[in-house]
């Protein structure tokens, strides 16, 4: 039988992009999501951008029994674990929720997989582990201190991963820790759609470019930064997905020990100014903006020192910021109001 990668949070927003990079790089996939987060136009948009098949599963990662029968209908030699929640603001307000759906369901698949010997997985991880760093420049070794429920879920999953690889060495483990996300596929036919008003900068400039929200509001414009507002390592979604597929192909081809957290990034940060004026640019829009208050929990600047991934992935970022608003603006005009 074939072998064939799982992929969790298959249909969401880093999953789709992810997933159709491996599917055109020639893997068999089996996607895995409950849709809490995402929709089946999702599968259709895939399918339409290539020729080849893929499986797609709706289910939760927390039905033991549906993994088990995954893993015995299928030869899955690895999995892409993206499924999880990632509202910082609502972690806060339902702790259980997240706990519950981050940390109890990572566990429960952890366990499915030790029990059907499929013991390879790349965790979607996040910089909100740093929390709030002292320098903004993370290495890998930066200590991990995040500040709201969100964050702790991923740390409590790297130390569950942690505790796993000690316990059984058999384990092949990377996590990579993702800094900004952002952009979409060139097509436009894939993107990131938010459910209600979008939490991230990026998707809320691009509906106001398409005329859905009127204002934003920056957060905060008296930061230590260069011009007063948050600095960020953003990094476009074609890039983030090419990172997988190399992570995928380093966790498959070798058989020392691993067991690694990586940083996701560009290893550059730009202000929200910056990329309001980036997104203008390219758009031809005008992007109405109100200095507010802070928004709490927020800090001054963080980057990726994207080292570790270039040494161990051969992989560096290879698009910039206007790449990033270009692709954005492409999916958003194409579909102004998301799926
Ligand atoms: P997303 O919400 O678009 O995708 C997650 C997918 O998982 C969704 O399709 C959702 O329906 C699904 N899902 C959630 N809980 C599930 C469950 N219990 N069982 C099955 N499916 C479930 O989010 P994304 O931006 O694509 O993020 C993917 C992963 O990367 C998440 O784990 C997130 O925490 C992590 N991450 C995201 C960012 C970011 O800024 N987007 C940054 C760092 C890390
Ligand atoms: C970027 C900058 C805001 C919205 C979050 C999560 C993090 C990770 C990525 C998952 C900041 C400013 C934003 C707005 C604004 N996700 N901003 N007005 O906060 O760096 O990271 O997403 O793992 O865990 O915390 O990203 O896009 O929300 O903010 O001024 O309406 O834009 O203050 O400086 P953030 P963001």
């Amino acid at each position: 039988m074939k072998k064939s990668i799982l992929i969790t949070g298959g249909m969401g927003y880093i999953g789709s992009h992810t997933s159709l990079k491996l599917i055109d790089a020639g893997y068999d996939l089996i996607l895995l999501d409950n849709l809490s987060n995402s929709s089946l136009k999702v599968k259709t948009r895939i399918s339409n951008l290539t020729d080849k098949e893929f499986k797609y599963i709706n289910g939760d990662i927390r039905d033991g029994n549906l993994l088990k029968k995954i893993f015995k209908e299928y030869n899955v030699s690895s999995v892409i674990h993206f499924a999880g929640l990632k509202a910082v603001g609502d972690s806060e307000k339902y702790p259980l929720e997240y706990y519950e759906n981050n940390v109890l369901g990572s566990i429960n698949l952890f366990k499915e997989m030790s029990l059907a010997n499929i013991k390879s997985l790349v965790f979607s991880s996040s910089a909100t582990v740093y929390g709030n760093p002292r320098v903004p420049f993370c290495k890998e070794d930066t200590p991990l201190k995040p500040v709201n429920v969100y964050g702790k879920t991923k740390l409590i999953i790297e130390d569950i991963l942690r505790d796993l690889k000690k316990s059984d060495p058999n384990w092949r483990i990377i996590n990579l820790r993702y800094f900004n996300p952002v952009g979409a596929h060139p097509s436009g036919m894939i993107g990131e759609d938010p459910k209600g008003k979008p939490n991230n900068l990026m998707p809320f400039i691009s509906q106001i470019a398409i005329g859905r929200r009127s204002k934003l509001s920056v957060f905060g414009g008296d930061y230590n930064t260069s011009d007063g507002t948050g600095r960020r390592d953003y990094i476009h979604i074609e890039d983030l997905a090419s990172a997988h597929l190399a992570a995928l192909e380093k966790l498959l081809k070798g058989d020392d020990i691993l067991h690694m957290n990586i940083n996701l990034g560009t290893g550059k940060s730009y202000s929200v100014m910056e990329v309001i004026r980036a997104f203008e640019s390219i758009s031809s829009k005008n992007i109405p903006f109100e200095i507010t208050k802070r928004r709490s929990g927020d800090i001054a600047e963080i980057y990726a020192d994207p080292t570790l991934a270039k040494n161990q992935l051969e992989w560096t970022a290879k698009y910039g910021l206007e790449q990033m608003c270009l692709d954005t603006w492409n999916w958003q005009s194409k579909n102004p109001t998301g799926y």
